[in-house]
């Protein structure tokens, strides 16, 4: 059964009537540009055909009922404080107060959820949660909220009502990406570029390869990382580091005395710079060309900002060394999935080789397929 119609089916048995529409927002995965977005900076990701789809309806009576095909019970809240919902229905208990905060009079409603994106494992699975339900309350009360400023509204949700405190990468992607497009987005003025990215006409194929490496932010790897970018930044006097090009690089370094500080700032210096010189490359058609500054990303985010785990690293080496263009971890790091750029016809090959390669080392079997450019949040 779909998505889509397993939400509805849902729906149906929780509620005894039909939703009044269904809403899909997808998972997202980065082609590069990772950790930039809280620092300003750029990023460019695309979308998933794997999505959350929300069949929602208005309600008789106040108040939101969420059900999800991954939890066993509804969850009911009325107007609620962020601490007040825990959990999974906390994402949607946000969507629902940032957009009170906002000044929208949130119409009461039923809402039922069901998901193909894998959790826990950097593909977003969050954001299409918020974004699925986002975009089915906003047409619900027929909110004049303009599509760029919702990514915004669901990281609100996200950072102060669930905390965790992360960027709008994710929101962006899921809710402002298009099929068959790599989404360009500066994360200060929230502009982007619909960028072609067609990989099947060249050829070429995207292997996601989910580490199954268990992901998580919890443990405060991601917000001590934030910290240190934030701290660079003060020493260096710029509001955030995006205001510092690769030009004034050494300058910047020599500035910093810490050691773990100045690696930090130079893989978000560094990593903007590979963002726009990625997107150079694929204005001009010259797609091939981006792997080795997706491997760059790679062995900064290593590195520099000690982002990776072993399961990643190996996943990265083993498709490098099958021919790949280039591999590289997607999303926030410590786990999750990584991706590599190859010829469409090595797809069984350089799978083989990373299953080859995950079984010497007795780790969990990763999953691996084949990624396509999908597109955003919508109403189906
Ligand atoms: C997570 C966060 C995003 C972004 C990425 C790293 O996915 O939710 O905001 O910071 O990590 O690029």
């Amino acid at each position: 059964m779909s998505v889509a119609s397993s939400a509805e089916a849902a729906f149906q048995e929780k509620y005894g009537s039909e939703p009044a529409g269904l809403w899909a927002a997808p998972g997202r995965v980065n082609l590069i540009g990772e950790h930039t977005d809280y620092n300003d900076g750029y990023v460019l990701p695309f979308a998933l055909p794997q999505h959350t789809v929300a069949a929602v309806a208005p309600a008789g009576q106040p108040g939101w009922t969420v059900c999800s095909d991954l939890a066993e019970e509804p969850v009911s809240f009325g107007t609620t404080s962020p601490g007040d919902v825990e959990g999974w229905a906390a994402y949607v208990a946000g969507v629902v107060w940032a957009l009170q905060e906002a000044g929208f009079d949130v119409p009461p409603a039923h809402i039922a959820l069901s998901s193909d994106v894998p959790l826990g494992s950097g593909l977003s699975s969050s954001a299409a949660l918020e974004s699925s339900v986002l975009t089915a309350l906003v047409d619900l009360g027929g909110f004049d909220l303009p599509v760029d400023q919702r990514p915004g509204l669901a990281q609100r949700a996200e950072n102060v009502y669930v905390g965790a405190p992360t960027g709008i990468l994710d929101q962006s992607a899921s809710i402002r990406c298009q099929q068959g497009k790599a989404l360009f987005l500066d994360c200060r003025s929230l502009e982007v570029e619909q960028i072609p990215f067609d990989l099947a006409a060249e050829g070429l194929a995207i292997l996601i390869i989910n580490s199954n490496a268990p992901h998580q932010h919890v443990d405060g790897e991601y917000g001590a990382r934030r910290k240190s970018c934030e701290e660079a930044a003060r020493i260096l006097g710029v509001p955030a580091l995006r205001d510092i090009t690769v030009n004034g690089l050494e300058a910047a370094l020599a500035k910093l005395d810490d050691d773990v500080i100045r690696r930090r700032a130079r893989h978000i210096i560094t990593e903007n710079q590979r963002v726009l010189d990625t997107v150079e490359l694929l204005r001009s058609g010259r797609t091939r060309e981006i792997g080795p500054l997706l491997t760059a990303s790679h062995t900064s985010m290593r590195d520099d900002f000690e982002i990776t785990v072993d399961q990643v690293d190996v996943a990265v080496e083993t498709a490098l060394a099958a021919g790949a263009y280039g591999a590289w971890m997607t999303g926030g790091g410590f786990g999750g999935c990584v991706l590599a750029l190859i010829d469409a016809d090595q797809a069984e090959e350089t799978t083989a080789a990373v299953l080859r390669a995950y079984q010497e080392k007795n780790y969990t079997a990763p999953t691996i397929w084949t990624a396509t450019a999908a597109a955003g949040a919508r109403k189906l």
